[in-house]
């Protein structure tokens, strides 16, 4: 029965749409939830993404508050999709960028998503201050460096400049 369901929803593309809609929406409340500390039952598992932005698979539709030009990233922290991000500990992964933002104590900080170990680039969660690359386990806290392997080396950091409710990273 629950494959004919998800053949239904794939056929459908209204549903697909709504369903999309409902998975960023998830996104974000991971989002809140993260940066409020809050861990919800299986959010906080290893398999956990918290992805914003435009979907690198589709053609921008709305505005979710990430403009991608070239190297350059903006986010508004006045949009709902982003504002979370204002909040101390609170994260992202802009996909469609390869980059991972965090901020950290009011201050953002961005790395490339592009593990160093083997390149995965979505399978990422953030908590107690250590991005974790749930491909094979890898832990960098929140300056890039590597704690804990198989990965070796740290992960590339970006410059991040704010002016206000603007959040600028250079790749
Ligand atoms: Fe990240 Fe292997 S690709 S731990």
């Amino acid at each position: 029965m629950k494959t004919q369901d998800t053949t239904a929803l794939r056929s459908d593309s209204n549903a697909a749409d709504i369903s999309r809609k409902a998975f960023l929406k998830t996104a974000g409340s991971v989002a809140l939830f993260a940066a409020l500390g809050i861990t919800l039952p299986g959010c906080g598992s290893e398999d956990a993404e918290n992805i914003m932005g435009p979907d690198p698979e589709e053609p921008p539709s709305q505005d979710t508050g990430i403009s991608i030009s070239g190297n350059t990233i903006t986010i508004d922290l006045t949009k709902d999709d982003t504002s979370s991000l204002a909040t101390s500990g609170a994260w992202a992964l802009i996909a469609a960028a390869q980059t991972l933002v965090v901020n950290v104590e009011g201050t953002f900080r961005a790395f490339t998503s592009v593990c160093t170990h083997s390149g995965c680039d979505r399978q990422w969660n953030y908590s107690n201050q250590l991005f974790t690359c749930t491909c094979h386990g890898s832990r960098f806290n929140n300056r890039g460096e590597v704690v804990q392997g198989p990965a070796t080396r740290d992960l590339t950091e970006f410059s991040v400049t704010r002016n206000n409710n603007v959040v600028t990273i250079q790749k």
